[in-house]
């Protein structure tokens, strides 16, 4: 029985449960000092004085970095600047650009000390007008051309001029608001500079990128840095970048000589590690009376930041989705002061499924065609976009798989037919997508003289599982069992991998962990051949299985080959070149689903209550059938909050938030979920990658807020546009309708 494909618990799990699991918040250096971050209130202009006198009086506190005393940082170079943040250094000038604004953290012996001085700093500002309300300022946008080298504005066929020349269109807008990660475990930051020697514990995303970054910023050889994460409570994309905090920890350590800790507050949160921008999209559909689409526009404003462009990429998808000769789509970026948005679970994916996926329905109504069969009048047998063929897709599979495990037949196809008691029952469907990548990943594999393995690579465990199907991959590779392999990760000495993100993870180093495998045993067969002393000295036909090399003549086992001649190491890597000669070259690949939600709309008080739930979604191979389950479960909750509950409201007289804790950013509790099916479709890719993953981490959320939006339609004849769908616009619809 292989290891891979079955469904093991984490290893990590006791670990976890435990609490003996070490997050990054949890190390302790001697001498150690504590930093707390105060930031600007305001949202634009520069710091005229800073009175810290009553901060500096407060026993313990050691020191107070600000733009005033703060080490010089050096230029993070542009081949770097994706994995940034913000595109200045914090500390390094009295500019103003979003309020809440790091600009300086208290150094004391004790965290308290640190938090009562840091309330005590008293700041003046010169203020400069400042640009916050997004809805008004469209027209001073701008399009940022390309996203991770992917152009967003695209043309094929005659555009959008198609749709004067349909039979049928249906033009909606749909609004998405700011929405903020939130992962359970904080920033946290344990930086130690040492002379030329850099120690960095961190919650990062990637910890060779970050070791990078650190680096660049404190002009250090990047072998001199070390960064460890070893367990991660999640990230969704805010911890994937370098952000202002990590900067202001390892300058207050090169100023006070000492290690620092630092770690952002809940609050902090919210303005210290991106968001996901606010989007407007604008979509147009024209199609054949019949059902074919003819024509597809879709426009998409985002509001960025006033030092960094950086789009939500709505239209993602659009153009490879569904069969149709005249697609156009269009970005723009429109500045504002608050902080940079970041990646968020599915950029893009997340938030322009909502409104693709919102108008299919919205023209399946209005041809009075069913959602799944319009969509299956569409189906692109090859990518639309790119003109290629797929590696694989499933989608049918999905459609049929997930209708018939959610019992999509028993649907009415007119709204307002289903009640209970106060309750109208509706259903509700879209198409889940996202893309099958990969970045850069390395690692290796030393067999030891007692028959295990140790395993490293310098990724992280974001939570997902990827201690335990790492090693699972590694037990098939070695023809081991999974106890006599012992997976390390979350230390950047270990070989180089990017950023857990993308949904890459599982087919990146998963990859670079079946290469090294493969030239571990290479290397073994090599020695057996030589070794005079084995049974198998001078064959060269050899087979390997349970841990030991076969031939006709006899058998070794791996654990006495090593205990005479030494351990043997074994490499593999995958380069981002390689990558991207893939995606330039080669078949399209993508991961596919179908999202099927029943909600319950209270018809008094627009309460929206979801009573049901089921995915259906083909990602290729799938290592580990319990982890993936919690993936994909995972991102429907996520897509669950963003349907119905989040909502990161500025204030936009001064540039507050006006929800900045988790009492007033609403997201869903166990009591909001209900029974979740996953349905795992089979699907055999043999081109995607060695390993035949798709990634999973991300198409979960995909499709999920129209699903809901949908659902919400066919359970009261409402339809909502502007996410979250909470009572106030419900029931506002509701009343009109009466
Ligand atoms: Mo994610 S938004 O790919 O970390």
């Amino acid at each position: 029985m292989t290891a891979v494909g079955q469904p093991k618990t984490r290893l990590d799990g006791r670990l976890k449960v435990t609490g003996q699991a070490k997050y990054s918040d949890d190390f302790f250096e001697p001498k150690m000092l504590h930093a707390v971050i105060f930031g600007s209130t305001i949202p634009s202009g520069e710091i005229k004085s800073m009175d810290l006198r009553a901060a500096r009086a407060v026993p313990g506190v050691v020191n107070i970095i600000t733009h005033e005393n703060a080490p010089s940082l050096g230029k993070i170079p542009k081949s770097m600047s994706i994995g940034i943040g913000e595109n200045f250094m914090p500390l390094q000038t009295k500019q103003i650009f979003y309020n809440g604004q790091h600009i300086g953290a208290v150094l004391a012996e004790t965290l308290e000390s640190a938090q009562e001085a840091a309330r005590l700093v008293k700041v003046s500002y010169l203020t400069k007008p400042a640009k916050l309300d997004f809805e008004t300022s469209l027209d001073e946008g701008h399009d940022p051309l390309t996203f991770n080298g992917e152009k967003l504005s695209k043309k094929r066929g005659v555009g959008a001029q198609a749709l004067a020349a349909a039979d049928v269109t249906v033009k909606s807008r749909y609004t998405i608001p700011t929405e903020n990660h939130n992962p359970m475990e904080p920033a946290a930051t344990l930086a130690w500079l040492q002379g030329s020697k850099l120690l960095v514990y961190d919650s990062t995303q990637g910890v060779s990128s970050t070791s990078q970054h650190f680096a660049a910023a404190m002009k250090l050889k990047p072998e001199n840095v070390t960064t460890i994460t070893k367990f991660l409570g999640g990230g969704f994309g805010c911890k994937g970048s370098f952000w202002p905090h990590k900067a202001i920890c390892v300058m207050a350590s090169k100023l006070t000589k000492r290690p620092v800790r630092l770690a952002l507050t809940r609050e902090q949160m919210f303005t210290g590690m991106g968001r996901r921008a606010r989007t407007i999209q604008e979509i147009e559909l024209g199609a054949r009376r019949t059902g074919e689409l003819t024509a597809i526009h879709h426009v998409t404003y985002n509001d960025t930041s006033v030092n960094k462009d950086f789009p939500e990429p709505c239209e993602s998808a659009t153009p490879m989705l569904y069969q149709c000769a005249n697609v156009e789509t269009k970005h723009i970026v429109v500045p504002l002061n608050y902080i940079t948005p970041t990646f968020m679970r599915a950029p893009g994916h997340a938030t322009g499924s909502f409104s693709l996926e919102s108008a299919m329905d919205e023209l399946a109504e209005k041809l009075k065609i069913d959602p799944i069969e319009l969509r299956l009048k569409n189906y692109a047998e090859t990518d639309q976009d790119r003109g290629r063929e797929f590696t694989s897709k499933s989608l049918r599979q999905c459609y049929e798989q997930g209708a018939a495990k959610f019992g999509w037949s028993q649907r009415k196809s007119t709204p307002r037919s289903r009640r209970d008691g106060d309750w109208w029952v509706g259903y509700g469907f879209a198409t889940a997508t996202y893309p099958a990548q990969r970045f850069n990943a390395g690692a290796s594999v030393v067999l030891k003289p007692d028959g295990s393995a140790d395993v490293k690579s310098s990724t992280q465990d974001i939570g997902t599982g990827t201690y335990t199907v790492m090693a699972q991959i590694a037990a098939d590779g070695l023809t081991l069992p999974l106890e006599k392999v012992r997976f390390d990760l979350g230390d950047s000495r270990f070989p180089e991998s990017g950023v857990s993100g993308g949904s890459t993870t599982a087919s990146s180093v998963g990859t670079a962990v079946k290469f090294a495998c493969e030239d571990a045993l290479k290397k073994l067969k090599e020695l057996a051949a030589k070794d005079k002393r084995s049974a198998l000295y001078g064959e060269k036909e050899l087979q390997i299985r349970d841990g030991a090399l076969w031939s006709p003549k006899g058998s070794e086992t791996f654990a006495s080959l090593i205990a005479r001649n030494g351990e043997i190491q074994g490499e593999g890597s995958l380069s981002m070149a390689e990558v991207m000669k893939a995606k330039m070259t080669g078949k399209s690949g993508h991961a596919f689903g179908a999202q099927f939600a029943e909600v319950r709309v209270h018809a008094r008080t627009g309460e929206v209550r979801l009573s049901r739930m089921c995915g259906a979604f083909a990602c290729g191979k799938i290592l580990n059938p319990l982890t993936a389950r919690s993936q994909f479960e995972g991102g429907i909750i996520y897509g669950v909050g963003m349907a119905l509950m989040e909502d990161t409201k500025e204030d936009i007289r001064n540039g507050r938030l006006a929800v900045k804790d988790l009492a007033d950013y609403h997201m869903p509790v166990q009591m909001d979920i209900p029974e979740i099916d996953v349905v795992m479709v089979d699907e055999k890719d043999t081109e995607i990658n060695p390993i035949g993953t798709k990634g999973i981490g991300e198409i979960g959320i995909t499709g999920v807020a129209a699903a809901i939006a949908n659902a919400v339609y066919n359970a009261t004849g409402v339809r909502v546009r502007d996410l979250p769908l909470t009572p106030d616009k419900i029931i506002r619809e509701l009343h009109q309708q009466a």
